[in-house]
């Protein structure tokens, strides 16, 4: 066990640490996922730390580990599992929770596994199962959300940001066991101005012609990249979205936001990060 007393900042060194810190701590910065991350549980579980996470598309964002002790991060890309694979960078996750934690409780190693694959090919790995994860991030990989949010535990959450046009797939995708007629995912929270929030929520994904945005005009954002070259803007953004995902006893989605007061007027929080 590293016990904090005991270690300098500079005793973790090596390969994989240099390589996330050049990735995610910009001129020594801290990686200001770290704070999203961390203040999630207090809109998701009533401050229940998700306890199964997956992170496709992941690349070297051990931050996550930060924040959640047990990770299942997956990426294409071999260059990245360095990272996963440094016994210093696990050193150094501990060192850096030890030293954040406000009780004396001790503090488990972080757990991890990197499995170097297509998220479009996890369903052919027997280790990921439909509806086992609490939580699911997918920020700048694609539209991680089509292949994988049956990995999602029904009313699990999606964390995702909408720079490669996922939150808008997430926002549109339609719940297959339903005849495709509920959403799959409702929003929950928007991450702005260093705040998860929870008012107002309407807003997001609507237009400028003030309907709200299409499967069509999710798939265009998908393949167009480009926001100037859509033939649509949407009204509001934010970097960061949650969406939780339709459970049995939900019924219909619309019907689930309304009975537990969040439409328009009635749901005024923002919850500040400690
Ligand atoms: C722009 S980086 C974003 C990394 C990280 N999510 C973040 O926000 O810092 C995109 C990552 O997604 C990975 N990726 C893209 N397509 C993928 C796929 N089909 N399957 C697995 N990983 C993929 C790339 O290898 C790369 O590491």
């Amino acid at each position: 066990m590293v016990m904090q007393s005991q270690v300098v900042a500079s005793a973790f060194k090596s390969p994989g640490l240099t390589a996330y810190k050049r990735s995610y701590q910009k001129k020594g910065q801290k990686d200001i996922h770290e704070q999203v991350f961390g203040s999630l549980s207090e809109i998701v579980g009533d401050h229940h730390v998700p306890k199964r996470v997956v992170y496709p598309g992941c690349h070297r964002h051990i931050t996550a580990s930060l924040c959640f002790p047990n990770m299942d991060y997956v990426d294409c890309d071999k260059k990245v599992a360095n990272v996963y694979q440094d016994e210093v960078v696990k050193d150094w996750i501990l060192s850096e929770t030890q030293e954040q934690s406000s009780t004396t409780t001790t503090i488990a190693r972080p757990k991890w596994t990197f499995t170097c694959t297509s998220y479009a090919a996890m369903a052919q790995n027997a280790k990921f199962e439909d509806e086992s994860y609490d939580l699911m991030i997918s920020l700048s990989a694609g539209i991680v959300s089509e292949p994988c949010s049956r990995y999602i535990r029904p009313g699990g959450h999606f964390l995702v940001n909408d720079s490669h046009a996922d939150a808008s797939a997430a926002f549109v995708a339609k719940d297959e066991s339903s005849n495709k007629t509920a959403k799959l995912f409702r929003l929950i929270a928007v991450w702005k101005d260093g705040l998860w929030n929870t008012a107002d929520l309407e807003d997001y994904f609507q237009t400028t012609k003030g309907e709200y945005i299409s499967v069509e005009q999710a798939r265009e954002a998908a393949e167009i990249g480009s926001v100037s070259k859509r033939s649509f803007r949407l009204l509001k953004g934010a970097p960061f979205y949650l969406f939780r995902k339709k459970a049995a006893d939900d019924g219909d989605t619309a019907a689930a936001a309304a009975a537990a007061g969040e439409s328009k007027g009635q749901s005024r929080k923002r919850r500040r990060v400690k």
